[in-house]
């Protein structure tokens, strides 16, 4: 993975402490932006920071709890990477509650929502900024027992396109980004509900969360620009050949 410029730059990640957060985090700070992420404790936060390099702080906030976000976010951002994200409720529609799923619809598709709606107008008055939304192969499949996070994706993805119709033209920049199946804590719960082909793959299927981290910060870099607006999948030989990488055997 060849090294990225991003100095100069600010970014903002929800969920930085683990997973593909921390690995963007990482690789932000890396290319030489200033990264702030959010995490739900300061213990979370103390146990990231051990794992990271360069201009890097960390803020406890629920993307939930929409009056810090917006305190948060009001700070000013060039890039904003809404990751924060719950798999659950796992289970069949039938089996589930509407207000568990009502919860992850809040966490994975409001909350992201609001973030942009707070942080687009500072972009814009700077002279633009990139928002990378998190998304999954679930946005455009439905896969049994994750009816909450299909849908939730499924809308984050019409966010993103929605985002570039309003916005585009001003100089925002919005990608949904798969991340492709990566060994984090979500997956660890996947494999434990054993209720779909997902929870069967073994954990050395998986990919490490750095190489979905560093395609995070390429596409904060102007090389991702033809790609705005759009759904990237890590996995596809478009974005992989565009991003550099080598293709997956
Ligand atoms: N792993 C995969 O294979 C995969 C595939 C496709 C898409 N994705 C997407 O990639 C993103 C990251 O996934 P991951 O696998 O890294 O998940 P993960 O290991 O479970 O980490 C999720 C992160 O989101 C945070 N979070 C959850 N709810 C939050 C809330 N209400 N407020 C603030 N932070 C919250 C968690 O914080 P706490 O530590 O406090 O819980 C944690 O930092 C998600 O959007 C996920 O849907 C993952």
């Amino acid at each position: 993975m060849r090294a990225l410029d991003l100095s100069g730059r600010t970014a903002l990640v929800t969920g930085g402490n683990r997973g593909i957060g921390l690995a963007a985090v990482q690789q932000l700070a890396r290319a030489g932006a200033r990264v702030t992420f959010t995490a739900r404790s300061e213990e979370n936060i103390e146990t990231a920071m051990e794992s990271l390099v360069g201009v890097v702080e960390g803020r406890v906030c629920d993307v939930t709890d929409r009056p810090a976000m917006a305190d948060l976010i009001d700070e000013g951002f060039d890039i904003l990477v809404n990751n924060a994200g719950v798999i659950g409720p796992i289970g069949r529609i039938g089996d589930v509650s509407a207000e568990d799923w009502a919860r992850n619809i809040e966490t994975n598709l409001v909350a992201a929502f609001h973030a942009i709606q707070v942080a687009v107008p500072g972009m814009v008055n700077r002279g633009g900024g990139t928002i990378v939304n998190l998304s999954s192969g679930a946005a455009h499949r439905p896969m049994e027992g994750w009816s909450a996070y299909c849908a939730g994706k499924a809308g984050l993805a019409m966010v993103t396109a929605c985002v570039h119709a309003e916005w585009g033209a001003h100089g925002i920049r919005a990608f949904g980004f798969a991340p492709g199946v990566v060994d984090t804590d979500m997956q660890g719960a996947i494999r434990a509900s054993g209720i779909n082909p997902v929870s069967q793959l073994p954990r050395t299927a998986l990919a490490p969360p750095d190489q979905p981290g560093w395609a995070i910060a390429w596409l904060c870099t102007p090389d991702a620009d033809a790609m705005a607006g759009q759904e990237v999948d890590i996995r596809h030989d478009t974005f992989r050949r565009a991003a550099g990488l080598e293709p997956l055997a």
